[in-house]
């Protein structure tokens, strides 16, 4: 067995995660704006599966990418509508928010000095990262969004590869009044088994702020829920993660 062997065992009882976390802050199901939903056939289904899942809230974030998902906050309200009237007709309890999941370049300075944003509980703000690049100005985003009056939550750490198997970055940020948020999926290899490890060394250090499906088709949520009987689900239960408190 491995360092981490002792998160993979199972358990008899399925953790019930969206009853303790109440609330997801990371999903694509607005439908047809980005890489997620592409009908609200396909909203519905996953709609249906958080309510299952014990949530009782969601924000919708679909990806803002200049060149590539160029979705104004207008764009992303009239989406939010559509898709609150349909959950509303097939009488659904979830409460539906929508804010964006902002990607990090030369243009996101610029929304930050128009207030062009759309953030979720007030004034958070949830940002990510080139998969490929390493970021350059990492300390320099955190500190326009706060000097803004918006509070940063970075989006899925564990993903980004060229910071692992360091978490140094991740203190770093938190200790600039960053917020970490990783991936559950992240905890069931959906990612592989570095982005996995990675995930489990922020849990096991305590840097987790905010846990998020990052939701962008169904089965995402089906693979979720087929692993909540593994001991790291139960191990999440007791993370001290601000989900609920976006109620
Ligand atoms: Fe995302």
């Amino acid at each position: 067995m491995g360092i981490f062997g002792v998160f993979n065992r199972q358990k008899k009882e399925a953790a019930n995660l969206g009853g303790s976390l109440l609330v997801d802050i990371h999903s694509h199901l607005l439908p047809g704006i980005d890489d997620g939903a592409p009908t609200m056939d396909h909203t519905i289904g996953m709609l249906r599966k958080f309510e299952e899942l014990g949530y009782q809230k969601l924000i919708l974030t679909p990806h803002v990418m200049s060149g590539v998902y160029d979705n104004t906050s207008e764009i992303i309200l009239r989406k939010l509508d559509e898709v609150r009237k349909v959950s509303q007709e097939l009488g659904l309890k979830l409460t539906l928010e929508a804010s964006a999941e902002y990607y990090f370049d030369e243009t996101l300075f610029e929304r930050i000095r128009t207030k062009d944003l759309l953030p979720f509980h007030g004034n958070h703000i949830l940002f990510e990262f080139s998969f490929r690049n390493r970021p350059s100005q990492v300390e320099d985003i955190v500190f326009g969004l706060k000097s803004a009056g918006y509070q940063p939550v970075l989006a899925h750490f564990e993903r980004y590869m060229y910071f692992h198997p360091s978490i140094e970055v991740a203190k770093s940020l938190r200790e600039r009044g960053c917020y970490i948020q990783v991936n559950l999926n992240s905890f069931t290899g959906h990612y592989g088994p570095d982005v996995k490890n990675q995930a489990i060394r922020l849990l096991k250090s305590g840097l987790i702020d905010i846990l998020g499906s990052d939701c962008h088709r169904l089965q995402h949520l089906e693979l979720l829920e087929s692993s909540l009987r593994e001991t790291v689900f139960h191990q999440l239960l007791e993370a001290k993660v601000k989900n609920p408190l976006f109620l």
